[in-house]
Formats: C-alpha cells, structure tokens, sequence
C-alpha cells in the first residue's frame, strides 16, 4: 500500500506522537519531526543515516517567530527574511537555549526558515511546534523532489509521505550564516547570489569543503547517484571519451539524439533554468534507475542559478 497521501488531519496526528511526516517544500522533500522531541529528532538522524554532527535546519510558519528560535537578528538578516520568506533561504543565527543540542549538533547557531508550500505551511500553523526537516534521502544519496522519490527511499521506516506534487525549485534553499552581522553564503541553493546581492550588497561564498565546522553538510560527495557520474563542458568528446559504454546524457537545452546514448534527459528545452533546477534531481533519479554504466551530464553556463546546478553535479561526481 502507498504512503502516500494528501491528509493534512494523518500528518499532524503523527507528528503529535513524535512519529516522521515526508512533507513537501519548494525545493526538496523534507524528512520531519518535532524539533522538541528527542525521540523523534534521534529517528530522523537514524533513518537518513545521517551522522550526528550534521546539523538540521528547523522549518517555521512565518517570520514572527524568528525570535523563538534564534536570539540575534542582523539588520541583513531581517532584510533577507523580508525578501525571500516564505522562500527557500535558511538563515544561520545563534539558537534560543530552547533549541536541543541535538538539533544543531552542538552548535551555538541554528539553521532556519520558512518554506514556501501551501501545504507545508498549513501544516506548521496547525502545530505547536517547529519543525526539524533535513532533505528526504539516505545521507549522500539524491535529494527528492517527488513524493515517490521519498517512498522509494523510505516505505518501509515512515508511514506517511504528505503529498504536495512535484517540487517547483528542485535544489536545496540557499543557506547563509553571519560573521560580524556581515552575511555569507554556506551553501549554493535555489535563490541566486545576484538575488542576494540586490537585497545585502555583495556577498562572501564559503561554499567549500573547508567550510566543514560552520556548514558539515557540505561534504564533498552530496546528491550522488549510484551510477559514476561525470560533469562535462564537452559533451561531445566525453561522449567520445565513453565508447561502448550505456550512457546516460543529462543536458541543458540541447537534444543531442547520438547513438551511442542509451537514455537521454533535456531539462529544459526553451534553456530556462528554473525549469531545469525543477527538475535536476528527478533527472539523476531517472538515470540510476536505468542500469547504466554512466552518466554524462552537461555543465550549466556559471551565473544565476547555474552555479547552484554545477555545484550539485560536481558533488554527485565524486565517490
Ligand atoms: O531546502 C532545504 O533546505 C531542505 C528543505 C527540506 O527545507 N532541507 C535541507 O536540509 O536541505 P539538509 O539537512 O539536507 O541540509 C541542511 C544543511 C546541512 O548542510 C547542514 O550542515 C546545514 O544545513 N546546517 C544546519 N544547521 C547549521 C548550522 N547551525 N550552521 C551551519 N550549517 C548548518
Ligand atoms: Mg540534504
């Protein structure tokens, strides 16, 4: 049987009763709790398999109870809630003592934000608490971005996938945390840095692995498919390079109809790259499910949102 369902009413009755709800998100899948359960908290971190000294960000109904959670609010902090919320920008400040240890792996910040899914955020104004939701995956595997991505990962460890249909933006929120009140972006993610920087002028990008202590979920391998993957500028020769090989070819805009492809995905055929970040993961998803014995896929021009495509591929290349 499914578990996936579109009942708000079976979503907050287990959630209630410290048990996990997949709930829908602009960007990805989201696997949650309540943030004030240690019971639930513990079967978040076990079910993803997620080490603990990977932090969770905590989903919030509005902007007014940023100050339950955190306990400073940068004057640019403020500016982004107000630009971006309900969106996919999770902002890290220093944690209301409230906050459990557990949710921030020990750390005297937190990760929040207000997601924006008509569902999710009928869901969190029906609740008396937060909710902890890492992205809806095994650690390091693909993201979600559909409810049967979720079930096909989870079926037999959670009881219901609250359905909310595909996700619009498909990666993950644009993570930024705060030195000297001055915002930095830990993570590449779903708004642009040129959308940021219209709101908080220019913005540092800490993007890297050497970022580990203040973002740990920035490991190198990320969003990686089972399949070998590699990132190319030259689709044409890595073609060349893989002679003899089932290929798989994800794309920007261009049809490339070359025999030697077995399964071939154009993200977006008018070259929109909201379009194609919507449907990234499902692409990845798609090709692993193809037993091939690679995936080709083609570098995204580096601006916009391009960037935070490129940075997901370059992670699902490495093992
Ligand atoms: O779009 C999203 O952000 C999705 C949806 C479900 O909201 N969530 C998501 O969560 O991507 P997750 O757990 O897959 O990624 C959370 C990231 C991790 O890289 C973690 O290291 C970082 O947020 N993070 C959480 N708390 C942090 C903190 N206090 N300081 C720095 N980074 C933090
Ligand atoms: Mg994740």
């Amino acid at each position: 049987m499914s578990i996936i369902s579109t009942d708000i009413s079976k979503a907050i009755e287990l959630l209630n009763n410290e048990e996990l709800v997949a709930i829908p998100t602009e960007t990805v899948y989201g696997l949650a709790g309540n943030i004030y359960s240690e019971k639930a908290i513990k079967l978040i971190f076990n079910t993803k398999k997620r080490p603990s000294f990977n932090p969770l960000i905590v989903h919030i109904a509005s902007k007014d109870r940023l100050s339950d959670i955190v306990t400073h609010i940068p004057e640019k902090a403020k500016l982004l809630a107000d630009a971006f919320w309900p969106g996919p920008i999770t902002l890290v400040l220093p944690k209301q003592k409230s906050i459990p240890n557990i949710i921030t792996s020990n750390k005297s910040t937190v990760a929040v934000r207000v997601p924006n899914h008509p569902k999710t955020l009928e869901l969190l104004k029906q609740l008396d608490f937060p909710l902890a939701a890492p992205s809806a995956n095994p650690f390091s595997n693909i993201s979600p971005t559909k409810p049967e991505h979720v079930e096909n990962y989870f079926r037999n460890d959670i009881k219901l996938v609250l359905d909310g249909g595909p996700c619009t933006s498909g990666i993950e929120s644009t993570i930024i945390g705060f030195e000297n009140d001055e915002p930095i972006i830990y993570r590449l993610g779903s708004i642009p840095i040129e959308e940021i920087e219209t709101i908080v002028g220019k913005i540092k990008v800490k993007n890297k692995k050497e970022v580990s202590p203040d973002a740990p979920g920035m490991l190198e391998r990320h969003y990686a498919p089972k399949t070998a993957t590699v990132l190319t500028d030259n689709v044409i020769e890595t073609l060349k390079q893989n002679k003899n090989k089932r290929i798989g070819l994800i794309t920007f805009c261009t049809q490339t109809e070359n025999i030697q492809v077995t399964s071939e995905f154009v993200l977006s055929v008018n070259c929109d790259m909201n379009e194609a970040a919507s449907k990234l993961y499902d692409a990845l998803h798609y090709m692993d499910n193809k037993n091939l014995d690679i995936i080709i896929a083609e570098q995204f021009p580096n601006h916009g949102l391009g960037k935070s495509i490129n940075d997901r591929l370059l992670r699902a290349t490495k093992r």
